[in-house]
């Protein structure tokens, strides 16, 4: 149990490393969270200083989420505990982490990328095929946030096609989590008032 709880705490403190608000910070002093939609990530970055940086967010968040994993697997490894369920427990640690961030004062991302690196480092195949929905959502609709909304709800369905029980719960949670975050995104795309990719309108 102690190294479940090891792991879930390490996942989260990497979760609160955020790379829109380092990225913005660096490049232009302001917090991202005052810029565009207010949320601290890449496609918020990509809206407000462009391709590079918004890149660099995307990958970093990535990054993130796959690190977490290989560290929970690597203590899982020391520990003798089960591989598997290590990697899930930092899946819902880091993307709570990037999410609820205690080091920004719990207004973090909608947890997007860091989804798609702790999945591709858990389960890649659900990963990519999720992936692979979004971006098809994303070129013809171009509404990332539903892309992000769809793409990663899809994943709990998956995960019960194939009869994956711990992956249920971890997909669950991660689909709960980017409804959520995603929630005044839904109201808007309700309304027709959703910002398109590559429209800067605040
Ligand atoms: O990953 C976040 C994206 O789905 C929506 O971001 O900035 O348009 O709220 P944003």
């Amino acid at each position: 149990m102690l190294s479940y709880i090891i792991i879930i705490i390490i996942a989260y403190l990497l979760g609160n490393i955020s790379t829109s608000y380092i990225v913005a910070k660096r490049l232009t002093g302001v917090d991202i969270r005052t810029q565009g939609s207010g949320n601290a990530g890449s496609t918020n970055v990509l809206r407000t200083l462009g391709k590079k940086a918004g890149a660099m967010t995307f990958l970093g968040d990535v990054l993130k989420g796959i690190m977490a994993v290989v560290i929970a697997q690597i203590i899982a490894k020391l520990a003798g505990i089960d591989v598997v369920t290590a990697g899930y427990v930092a899946v819902v640690g880091v993307v709570s982490g990037h999410n609820w961030p205690a080091f920004l004062g719990f207004r973090g991302g909608k947890g997007v990328a860091t989804s798609l690196g702790a999945m591709i480092a858990v389960n890649p195949i659900i990963a990519l095929i999720c992936f692979g929905i979004f971006l098809l959502i994303v070129a013809t609709t171009k509404y990332v946030s539903l892309a992000s909304v769809l793409g990663i709800s899809i994943s709990p369905i998956i995960m019960i096609f194939i009869q994956n029980k711990k992956g249920i719960f971890v997909t669950l949670f991660l689909a709960i989590s980017v409804i959520y975050t995603h929630r005044e995104n839904l109201k808007r795309l309700i309304k027709g008032t959703e910002r398109k990719i590559g429209q800067n309108k605040q």
